[in-house]
C-alpha cells in the first residue's frame, strides 16, 4: 500500500515531453546532419550521436575512469560550492542541458534542499531512456521535487522552455559539453541561452580548462578501452537510426590533443577501403584506408577568455570557482542589461 501511494505521488510530480517524436521537429531535415557530415572532407558526425541509451551508459563508465579527471574535478567543485550557488540564486528552478544520469545535479538539489528552497528541475537530454530513469530515481530520493523532463536536442528544448514556474531560473550546462561546439557554434549557442533567459536569470557553466597534453591524451585514450567503445558505438547508433551497414570491427578509435586548436579530437579511422550504405538516407559513402570520421571536438578553455565571451552576450559572471590545479572552471552568470 505504501508502494502504490509512493508511485502515484511520483507520477504526479513527473512530466515528460518527447520532442524527438514531435512531428513539428521532424521535417525534411531527418538525417541531414549525417548526410552533410559524411559527404564533406574531412568527414564528420555530430557528437550527439554518441548518446543512445548504451552510449549514455558508456559515458557514465568514462566518468569513473582513473584517466578521466573531468567529472571528478567538476564534482569536487560542486561539492564545495553548491551551497554558495543556492545562496546567490535563492528560489530558482534548475534547467539542465544534457542531464544524463543527473549525478552532479544531486549536489545542486541537496544544496537547495538544505537552504530550505523549493525543488523544481527541468532535465533535457537526447537519450529518453536515461532521462526517464534518472528522473524517476530523483523523485524517489527527493520527496518534494517536481520534474518536467524534455527529451530532445538543446535547440528543440530551449525553444520550448516557456516561462519559469518559480521566481527565478538557472540553466545549467555542466561537464564542459560546451567544448563540443566550435567557436562559431559556441557563439550561436550562447545567443540561444541569452534568448531563453529573462533578465536576472542565471546560467551555470562548467568548462574544462587548458592543461598539459599528456594528461589530456590519457583522458581520451583510457587503458580499459571504454572511450574507444564509446566512440565506436556511434556507428552502431547511426546504423540503427538510418539503416546503415557500418562494421564496427573495421574502424579504430583515434583521439589526440590538437595543441594549435586547443582541443581534443576524436576520430574513427577506417581500417581498409570500404563503402557504407544507408538505406533510410539513400546514401553511399566511400572510405579510403586510414580515412577518418571526426566524431567530436572537446575544446579546452581559457577561463578569462570564456568569461569575456559570456559578458559579450550579457551573461555576466557573478562567481567563478575552480579546483586547486585550475583544471576545471565553474562559472555562475546572470543575464543583465549591458
Ligand atoms: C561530455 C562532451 C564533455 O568532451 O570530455 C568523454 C565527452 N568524449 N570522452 C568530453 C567525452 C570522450 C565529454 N563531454
Amino acid at each position: 500500500m505504501t508502494v502504490s501511494k509512493e508511485l502515484s505521488s511520483i507520477s504526479q510530480r513527473l512530466q515528460v515531453r518527447h520532442l524527438l517524436k514531435d512531428t513539428r521537429f521532424q521535417t525534411e531535415s531527418y538525417g541531414a546532419d549525417v548526410v552533410q557530415g559524411l559527404t564533406q572532407t574531412p568527414k564528420t558526425l555530430p557528437p550527439r550521436y554518441f548518446y543512445d541509451d548504451w552510449g549514455s551508459q558508456l559515458f557514465e563508465q568514462i566518468c569513473e575512469l582513473p584517466e578521466y579527471y573531468v567529472t571528478r574535478t567538476e564534482t569536487a567543485i560542486l561539492e564545495k560550492y553548491a551551497g554558495e550557488i543556492a545562496q546567490v540564486t535563492g528560489v530558482c528552478e534548475i534547467v539542465e542541458l544534457g542531464s544524463g544520469s543527473s549525478t552532479k545535479t544531486r549536489l545542486i538539489l541537496d544544496a537547495y534542499q538544505a537552504a530550505g528552497l523549493p525543488l523544481y528541475y527541468l532535465p533535457i537530454d537526447v537519450s529518453a531512456g536515461i532521462l526517464e530513469s534518472s528522473a524517476k530515481q530523483l523523485l524517489v530520493d527527493y520527496p518534494t521535487l517536481r520534474v518536467q523532463a524534455l527529451a530532445g536536442t538543446y535547440e528543440m528544448a530551449l525553444s520550448q522552455l516557456g516561462d519559469a514556474v518559480l521566481a527565478n531560473r538557472m540553466i545549467c550546462f555542466l561537464g564542459s559539453t560546451l567544448g563540443n561546439l566550435n567557436p562559431q557554434e559556441c557563439d550561436e549557442f550562447l545567443s540561444q541561452i541569452t534568448a531563453a533567459l529573462q533578465l536576472g536569470e542565471y546560467f551555470l557553466l562548467g568548462v574544462d580548462l587548458q592543461k598539459p597534453k599528456d594528461i589530456l591524451d590519457a583522458a581520451y585514450n583510457d587503458r580499459q578501452g571504454v572511450t574507444a567503445a564509446f566512440n565506436l558505438n556511434m556507428l552502431t547508433h547511426v546504423n540503427r537510426l538510418y539503416g546503415g551497414n557500418f562494421d564496427v570491427s573495421q574502424f579504430t578509435h583515434w583521439a589526440f590533443y590538437n595543441e594549435d586548436e586547443q582541443q581534443i579530437e576524436m576520430h574513427l579511422r577506417s581500417d581498409r577501403p570500404q563503402s557504407i550504405h544507408f538505406d533510410a538516407l539513400n546514401l553511399s559513402v566511400n572510405f579510403e584506408t586510414d580515412e577518418t570520421i571526426r566524431t567530436e571536438i572537446s575544446r579546452k578553455f581559457n577561463l578569462e577568455k570564456i568569461q569575456q565571451e559570456l559578458k559579450a552576450k550579457g551573461l555576466i559572471p557573478q562567481h567563478v570557482w575552480t579546483d586547486e590545479q585550475s583544471w576545471f572552471g565553474l562559472i555562475l552568470c546572470q543575464l543583465q542589461l549591458s
